[in-house]
């Protein structure tokens, strides 16, 4: 049993049939919801399972699963739970029910727009359902939100690798994995597909502080599918770039603005700026449930800022100097001008802009 950080505790932790691994973090299995606690990772592959909405929005906050597109699953099979629960209570109001309960989720983090795409197509099946226990139709609106997930992971794999093309390095930050989306990941997709097709030296992982996505996650999650991967603290990316070798940077986005500005971890803006001195490509791999038309540019984008004892602090021990702060936003907005190509399952969008954007989401 583990205490988050954050909201609830005491959630109740349980072993499952099957066998920890990235592909598998989401889990929905005889009517329960499971999540792999990525916080404890690499050291203990452990599912928490929840019952309630209340309980996953928890776990969003707390970061036991994370990644734009996992949120987004999470929450699909949250309103599930919040569903189940309104009709328990009442057969004739539990909409009102759960909307009430999707009002609290939807707050859960602020920076991945899947978490609100997923929550409304949720809420416009369950608007559109006839009478009677609503639980069945939503568990497959979810279900098939997981696996088209997955779905466009592999087909924005294929469209990445073909535009890798030669046999190259690449760096990339965070955790943009199958750990961050239903499986198969985009940016780690993509790596993934470039490996197969023989066109990968070595992944270099960004540690990402504070958090360690990258040597926790991405590390553990490449080393397992025997991809060559080496750890890297943020600061030895510009170095890495003027020895020669990476042909490209790829990164996930937790939202992409109408204008081609990507919202992603802190540090992807500063890759960008060193890629682009250094002539290194950036990629930015994602579905188009990241997409969001209805903010004009990544400056528009809420940027969530979590407690400063995530910097202060390593594995609960503190590391700052006694009685200093700490500044700690978790995203950064890197401009559409320093992408050179954004990688979704309808296609790719070279040298990005509001246009090309627009065409793509209305293709
Ligand atoms: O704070 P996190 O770990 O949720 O941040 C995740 C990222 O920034 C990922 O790069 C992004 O969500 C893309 S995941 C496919």
């Amino acid at each position: 049993m583990y205490e988050f950080a954050t909201g609830l505790n005491q959630m109740e932790a349980l072993s499952l049939d099957i066998s920890a691994d990235a592909d598998h973090a989401i889990v929905w299995q005889n009517d329960r919801l499971y999540l792999l606690d990525q916080r404890l990772l690499p050291d203990e592959e452990h599912y928490i399972e929840l019952h309630t909405c209340a309980e996953a929005a928890a776990a969003i906050t707390a970061m036991v699963v994370r990644g734009a597109p996992a949120i987004g699953i999470t929450a699909a099979y949250a309103v599930v739970l919040a569903a189940r629960a309104g009709f328990a209570q009442s057969a004739t109001g539990w909409l009102r029910l759960m909307q009430r309960d999707l009002a609290v989720l939807g707050l859960a983090r602020p920076t991945a727009v899947n978490l609100r795409w997923a929550i409304e197509r949720m809420e416009r099946v369950a608007l559109g359902l006839p009478s009677g226990d609503p639980e069945a139709a939503l568990l497959a609106a979810a279900v098939q939100i997981h696996q088209e997930d997955v779905a466009a992971n592999k087909r924005i794999g294929e469209i990445g690798a073909r535009i890798v093309g030669e046999r190259t390095s690449v760096i990339t930050h965070c955790n943009a994995g199958a750990l961050a989306t239903g499986g198969y990941g985009t940016a780690l997709g993509v790596v993934r597909s470039a490996f197969a097709a023989g066109l990968i030296d070595w992944v270099y992982a960004d540690e990402t502080r504070p958090w360690f996505q990258g040597s926790r996650l991405t590390a553990w999650e490449l080393s397992r599918d025997a991809i060559p991967v080496r750890i890297i603290t943020e600061g030895a990316a510009a170095r890495l770039m003027g020895e020669g070798g990476v042909g490209w940077v790829i990164v996930g986005a937790d939202r992409i603005a109408a204008n081609g500005d990507v919202v992603n971890k802190i540090g992807t803006y500063n890759l960008a700026v060193v890629a682009r001195y250094h002539g290194v490509k950036v990629m930015v791999a994602a579905p188009t449930s990241t997409i969001d038309l209805s903010v004009l540019n990544g400056e528009r984008i809420p940027i969530e800022m979590r407690s400063p004892d995530e910097v202060l602090s390593c594995r609960d021990r503190r590391i700052g100097a006694p009685g200093v702060d700490a500044w700690n936003p978790v995203f950064d907005v890197t401009p559409a001008a320093l992408i050179d190509v954004i990688v979704t399952e309808r296609g790719a969008i070279h040298l990005p802009d509001a246009n090309k954007v627009a065409e793509l989401m209305n293709s």
